[in-house]
Order: structure tokens, then C-alpha cells, then sequence
């Protein structure tokens, strides 16, 4: 079938509206019609450089939708369901998804590229194979994905926020309650409070953090912070490591998560300063190709001080349990997700989209394909 489409030609390019071809789902995979994609910063990654994968490339890794059809041998969904796109797939199977750390599924080796891991292109453009973001290419209206790649929606759920379960919810929320490990009573710093950092924020309330400490330079993103409970909110990192102290009698925080734009050696070293004693760093945010984030700490500390520096893919989420999980928190008023879309976009306006996020006055932008 065709369909229509945003994709990069190459580094640095600006999303291009193209006709796409878009085959029958084989073995395994799934043909999904898009309703809604979230506008991230890791897309804005993609536009400056696509390491180990190549362009073009259909764009958008946020994804919700709709099933259309199913290839031979799926299982998961049906025709008609409600999906969620994750750009992390989930086997099932392999060492990671059975030790209960889906998100670094070995399906996972060819998301740059957007080859599925039957092998098949889900796209075609003027002939050519091409792969869409993350295996998702939530930016064009029909998407082929894996089986691997979806989770089922409970019909009732709306469809808009959900799109937000494929990435920046779980990805804030799990970074500073998995991978940072906040426990009640806990000083947390969250480091850049756009669709990432202000769902670690609201990960941080629901772990028990006495104090909750945003920081971002752009006042709307830091009055945002506050309105899903951080406690404080300040400008740069500098005040946070010294309010930290003061709020904990010297020691600074428990846990800090990284969440800018894009990150380098000087931000990461920056947020390093709030550590406290057996503080955990949560390294959430992603560098533009050729930014060093070498984690350079002063002197001993990392070793007296017991420092721990942690990776965080999905927030260290496991989508299968927590999509479902964090949409029932959704509903049960818990877990703020409909004030995080801040404006809606049409596909000939994401451009407009990713400068209004730069310009920091989006939480979250959501492309709508159709309502
Ligand atoms: N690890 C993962 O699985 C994963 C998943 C999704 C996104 N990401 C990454 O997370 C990061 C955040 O994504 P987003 O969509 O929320 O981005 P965003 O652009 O919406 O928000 C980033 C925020 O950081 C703030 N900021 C920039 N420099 C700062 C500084 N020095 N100190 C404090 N705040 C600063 C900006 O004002 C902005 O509010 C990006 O690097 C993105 O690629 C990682
Ligand atoms: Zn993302
Ligand atoms: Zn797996």
C-alpha cells in the first residue's frame, strides 16, 4: 500500500513529507495505521547523526495506533487492536527479556537502522528499502513493525497519551525509580525537565523522595516540575548541588538524574556535584555524535564516597509490565500524562514541532495523524 511519511534524506536535513510504499506484514510482524507520535529529543539525535544506521529514514519512535493486519504466526495482537509502538522491542525469549530487563532485548541490534529482525525493510521509497526510527517510523501515517515492537492497549485507553507510553513516561519515570533506585526519604535531583525529565520527577514522588529538585534553565519547564511535585526548582545544577546539601545536612542528593537535551563531559560533570554519599548518577540523557560524556569526578570520590554511575535505556523498564502499569496509575489519577502533551502538530508541521521544543515551550508535542 502507500501511505504517507516524514523522512530524513541525511544528517542535519529537515523532515521531508514523501509517499511511501509500505508492504503486506510477513512472518512475525505487524501492520499498524498510526494515530499519534510524541515529538522527542532522541529524534532531534537522529536528524544531527544516525550512528550504525543509515538515512533516509522514516522518523518518529513514539508511537500509538491501530493494528490493520497481522502476518502469518502473530500472536500478540489481532487486526483492530489498540498498540502502543515501543522503540525497544521485547522478544520474550532472550537472556535479557527472560531476566526481566526487556529493554535490552537482543532484538534490539538493529533499531538504528529500522531493519526488522526478519530481515524485511518495512518501507520503500522510489524503490528503495529504507527502515523507519527505532524499528517504529512513527512519523508515517502506516508502519510495519515487529510482533516484538507493540503492546496491546485496553480499548478504553486513549489513544493520544498512550503514545507517550513508548518512550518518555516510562523512560523518566523508571530512570529515577529503577535505575536510580530512589528510596522514601531520598533527595533526588532531576537535571532537564522536558518529556523526560519531569516524568522522572513524578517517578521520584511515587518512590517516597522527601525532596525532588528540578533543574532546567527555562521557567515553564521548571513551573511544569513543580505541578507534578517536585518539591524545588532551579536553574542550574550549581544551585541544585547546593540546595541538596542544605536540605540533607551536608550530604546532597541520593539519587541524580540526567535528563538535558543533549548531554557532554562539562553537564554530566555539573550534575556529578550534587552526588551525596552511595549517591547513584542516572544517565538518561543521550550526547550528539562526537560529545565526549567521559564521567569525570574529582579525585577519590567515586571510590570513597561509593558513587555509583548508571546507564538507563527505557528507564530500565520492562514495557510489558510497565506500559500497562503506569497507564492503570494514568487513570487512577496518579500519574500525570494528559497536561504533558502540550500542542498538537500535523505531519507538515513537525518541523515547527522540534523548534517549539527547542525553544522550551512544549512538555511533550504530539504529531496527530488523525483523531
Ligand atoms: N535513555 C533513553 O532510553 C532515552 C529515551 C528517550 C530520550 N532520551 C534522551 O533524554 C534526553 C531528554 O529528552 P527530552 O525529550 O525530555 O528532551 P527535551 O529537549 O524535551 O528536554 C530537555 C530539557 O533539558 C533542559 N536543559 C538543557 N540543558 C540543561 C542544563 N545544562 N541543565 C538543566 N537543564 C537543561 C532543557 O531546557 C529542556 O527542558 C535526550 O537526550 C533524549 O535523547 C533517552
Ligand atoms: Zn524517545
Ligand atoms: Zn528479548
Amino acid at each position: 500500500m502507500e501511505t504517507t511519511g516524514a523522512v530524513l534524506r541525511g544528517a542535519g536535513d529537515q523532515y521531508e513529507l514523501v509517499t511511501l510504499e509500505v508492504g503486506d506484514p510477513g512472518p512475525g510482524e505487524v501492520l499498524v495505521e498510526m494515530a499519534y507520535a510524541g515529538l522527542c529529543h532522541s529524534d532531534e539525535h537522529l536528524r544531527h547523526s544516525n550512528p550504525g544506521g543509515r538515512y533516509p529514514v522514516v522518523g518518529g519512535h513514539e508511537g500509538s495506533g491501530v493494528v490493520l493486519a497481522v502476518g502469518p504466526g502473530v500472536r500478540r495482537v489481532a487486526p483492530g487492536d489498540h498498540v502502543v509502538a515501543s522503540f525497544l522491542p521485547a522478544c520474550g525469549v532472550c537472556r535479557w527479556c527472560a531476566s526481566g530487563r526487556s529493554n535490552l532485548c537482543d532484538l534490539g541490534a538493529t533499531i538504528a537502522t529500522g531493519q526488522l529482525p526478519t530481515g524485511t525493510w518495512p518501507f520503500r521509497l522510489d524503490g528503495e528499502p529504507l527502515g523507519g526510527f527505532c524499528m517504529v517510523g512513527a512519523f508515517a501515517r502506516h508502519s510495519l513493525l515487529s510482533e516484538a515492537s507493540v503492546i496491546r492497549l485496553d480499548p478504553w485507553v486513549a489513544l493520544d497519551t498512550a503514545a507517550l507510553m513508548a518512550c518518555s513516561v516510562p523512560t523518566g519515570w523508571g530512570s529515577a525509580v529503577y535505575a536510580g533506585g530512589t528510596r522514601p526519604g531520598d533527595t533526588v535531583v532531576v537535571v532537564g525537565c522536558g518529556g523526560v525529565g519531569v516524568n522522572a520527577v513524578q517517578g521520584a514522588v511515587h518512590a517516597g523522595a522527601s525532596h525532588v529538585i528540578a533543574v532546567d534553565p527555562v521557567a515553564f519547564r521548571r513551573d511544569f516540575a513543580r505541578s507534578v511535585g517536585a518539591t524545588h526548582a532551579v536553574e542550574d545544577t550549581g544551585a541544585a548541588a547546593a540546595l541538596a546539601r542544605e536540605l540533607t545536612r551536608g550530604n546532597g542528593a541520593d539519587v541524580v538524574v540526567l535528563a538535558v537535551g543533549a548531554t557532554d563531559a562539562d553537564t554530566t560533570r555539573a550534575a556529578a556535584r550534587c552526588l551525596g554519599k552511595g549517591a547513584t548518577l542516572v544517565l538518561t540523557a543521550l550526547a550528539d555524535i562526537g560529545s565526549d560524556v567521559t564521567v569525570a569526578l574529582q579525585g577519590n570520590g567515586l571510590t570513597v564516597f561509593e558513587h555509583r554511575v548508571q546507564g538507563a535505556l527505557f528507564g530500565s523498564c520492562n514495557a510489558h509490565r510497565d506500559v500497562p502499569m503506569l497507564l492503570r496509575l494514568a487513570a487512577e489519577g496518579k500519574l500525570e500524562l494528559d497536561r504533558l502533551v502540550t500542542r498538537r502538530y500535523s505531519l507538515d508541521q513537525l518541523t515547527q514541532g522540534f523548534a517549539d521544543q527547542a525553544a522550551g515551550e512544549t512538555i511533550r508535542g504530539l504529531l496527530v495523524h488523525a483523531d
